[in-house]
């Protein structure tokens, strides 16, 4: 589904990523871990379009993504939830999740998947009239994963969703994310929480300093104490 081949960038002078190669199959959670400043948003954001590769391809269902706008590439399926979840803080949760359904092909079926949003996070139908601003970070979260969802996205890619939440949000929003991949969305997941991402994925790739350094299947990586052991404190 998504291959990315080779790629090396960076922004201006400073490479960033160097050699990069992975793929998310259909269906899939693969988890990138890594640690901070390894280049894990600067990968998200050569799939989504922000930032331009120097080298290598990035292809989406056998589409080469060079040539393919930003905007195009969430009408073809791709949802980037950004770190720090990128939602709007002072309109409500409801039109955060309308603002969600935005795309033609999405806002069709807007009534239905927002009856769906609803349905699978209670918690976002009692406060659907409150800016989302109030939410708690955990809620806030589930909102951007939620708005993600009203795209009806075939892949959704996560830059560090448990980021500055408290460790007992931190598994509910793991939760979220093992629910979510139950009805077959595909999900890149970045995240700096090794164990908890990995527990989740199928597989894992390890950035460091922007070089992929180890790769596989995601209980064969929890085993590894190698792994483990160098990522345990990040
Ligand atoms: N917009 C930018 N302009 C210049 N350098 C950037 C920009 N964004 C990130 N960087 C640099 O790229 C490197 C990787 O950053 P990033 O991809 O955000 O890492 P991570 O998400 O793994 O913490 C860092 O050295 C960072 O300072
Ligand atoms: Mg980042």
């Amino acid at each position: 589904m998504l291959k990315i081949d080779h790629v090396n960038a960076g922004y201006g002078d400073l490479q960033v990523l160097f050699d990069v190669s992975l793929e998310v199959n259909e269906g899939e959670v693969v988890a990138l871990v890594g640690s901070n400043g390894a280049g894990k948003s600067t990968l998200l954001d050569i799939i989504s379009g922000f930032v331009p590769v120097l080298s290598g391809t990035v292809e989406f269902n056998g589409v080469d993504l060079s040539k393919v706008p930003d905007y195009k590439r969430t009408r073809m399926g791709i949802a980037h939830i950004p770190q720090g979840r990128g939602i709007l803080n002072t309109i409500t949760v409801e039109e955060n999740l309308l603002v969600g359904s935005y795309v033609k092909s999405a806002r069709a079926s807007r009534a239905k998947n927002l009856k769906a949003s609803y349905d699978r996070f209670p918690i976002l139908y009692e406060r659907r009239k409150q800016m989302a601003g109030s939410l708690s970070g955990g809620q806030q979260q589930m909102l951007a994963i939620a708005r993600a969802l009203m795209l009806e996205p075939k892949l959704i890619i996560l830059d560090e969703p448990s980021l500055g939440l408290a460790p007992i949000i931190v598994e509910e929003v793991f939760d979220i994310i093992a629910n979510v991949s139950k009805t077959g969305v595909s999900m890149l997941l970045i995240e700096q929480n090794l164990i908890q991402s990995l527990n989740v994925a199928d597989r894992g790739y390890v950035l460091e300093t922007g070089r992929i350094v180890m790769q596989g299947n995601a209980k064969e990586l929890l085993a590894n104490e190698e792994i483990t052991k160098a990522y345990l404190g990040i």
